[in-house]
This record gives C-alpha cells, structure tokens and sequence, in this order.
C-alpha cells in the first residue's frame, strides 16, 4: 500500500526504460485501482514483452455481494496474469487462513491466473526450531488439494517473515535449506519432475547487495520483492541479479 497514481506510473516508467535488458521473467504486482494504470503505463513505453503486470490479492468468492472485494474473474477480465495467494500480511492482519487461501487458489486458477503462493514462518516459529512444520502446514492446507495439473501453474514464494521489511535477510543458506525442503515436499507429493520445474521464490528484504548470492542457491529460482522495488533503479539492479 504504497505510492499513489502518478507515483505507480512514474514506478513503471522507470521500470521500462530498463526493461530491454531483463534476462529473467519479471512481473509487477500493484495495489489493484492501480493495476489497469500500470498495465496501461507498460503498453505506453513499449515493454509488454518484458513486464506481466498481477495483482496483490483477491476474494475467496467467486462473484456477488462481497463489499469492497476484488474477484478472480475481474481480474481475469483486465488482463492480470498473475495474483499473490496468502503474504504474510494479509494472513497476519486480514486474518486469512487455510481454507480462504485454498479458496484463492482455486478461484485464480479458474480463471487461468497464476497464484503465486507465499509459506513462510514467524520470528518465534524461527526460534522454537518449528519452522519446517509451519510451511509443511501452510503447503498442505493451502495447495496440496490441487491436482498435479494445477499444481503445475502454481508459483511458491518462501517469505519468512522476520525477513519481510525488516532489512533482516535470510541467509542465502538459511534461505536454500527452505527451499530445498520445499521442492522435496512438493516432489513426495506430486513427483520430481513438477517440484523441478516449480518456481519457488524467495522474499525478505531482497536488495541489490544481496539479489546476487541468493539467487546463485540452486533451489532459488528468483524473488519476491518489496521495498526494493518502490525504487526503479534499485529493482532493475535486482532483475540483472538473476
Ligand atoms: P521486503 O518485502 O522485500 O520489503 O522485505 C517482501 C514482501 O513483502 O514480499
């Protein structure tokens, strides 16, 4: 919840100007009433090619009388490619649970929208040595009903949220040691070959001094960033990272 309209086109202009020389997939995720702006803002400086714009959220209902919410299908219908399922945020302060995040799940990939799928685990699940367990949970409850077919779609991001705008990073081997385990649940679940080809994220304070040795993890296909990315320049670096 950052900026305001000038300042997101202003964001994505100097996002463009960069864009030609992405060698990785990038994807922005702005505050919805901006998301049609940006996309408009990308088509402007020519760099459709090189930027998929998503969004940060949507309801777990299909479609009626949900107040103030945003359903898959209207996003669907503006051309969004792509939508964040469960960051930590809206788990933390909008109360989203299990069921409401599997509910996301399937509704995006109903409409043909990628979910990208935040796990991650709290300062004190860090320090009791219980963070396996919380993301085994977070993976079980929230994508493991999906169909290998639709699991297939689905991106993962590992956030750990003492990492998350805190400027505290994961340690690119702390970060590695999550990821692997991640892609071995998803493996026992659905076979080698989906987890390899399953995106897992890593989010937290990912910067442009830090970009580098984290993406250079084996199990660390790219990030989800933050702060960071409220500064072209400073996004732009993280892109060349890769
Ligand atoms: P950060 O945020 O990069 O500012 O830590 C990450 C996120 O919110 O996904």
């Amino acid at each position: 919840m950052n900026l305001d309209l000038e300042g997101a086109r202003a964001l994505t202009k100097g996002l463009c100007e960069g864009a030609a020389d992405f060698t990785c997939d990038v994807m922005v995720f702005p505050p919805a009433v901006f998301i049609e702006a940006v996309m408009e803002t990308v088509r402007q400086y020519g760099a459709v090619e090189k930027i998929a714009v998503g969004a940060q959220n949507c309801s777990q209902f299909e479609n009626g009388a949900y107040t103030g919410e945003v359903s898959a299908t209207m996003l669907r219908s503006i051309g969004c490619a792509a939508c964040l399922v469960g960051h930590s945020e809206r788990r933390q302060y909008f109360n989203e649970g299990h069921d409401v995040l599997a509910q996301k799940t399937n509704q995006l990939l109903g409409e043909g929208i990628v979910p990208v799928f935040c796990v991650g685990e709290e300062l004190a699940d860090r320090r009791a040595g219980t963070h396996f367990e919380v993301i085994k949970t977070q993976l079980e409850q929230g994508l493991f009903h999906l169909a290998a077919s639709e699991m297939a779609k689905v991106v993962v991001a590992y956030e750990p949220v003492w990492a998350i705008g805190t400027g505290e990073t994961a340690s690119p081997a702390q970060a590695q040691e999550v990821h692997k385990f991640i892609r071995d649940l998803i493996a026992a679940k659905y076979g080698a070959g989906l987890a390899d080809n399953t995106r897992v994220l890593y989010g937290g304070s990912v910067k442009p001094d830090n970009a580098k040795e984290l993406f250079a993890e084996a199990d660390i296909d790219g990030g989800l960033v933050g702060g960071a990315s409220l500064k072209a320049v400073n996004f732009l670096d993280i892109c060349q990272a890769g």
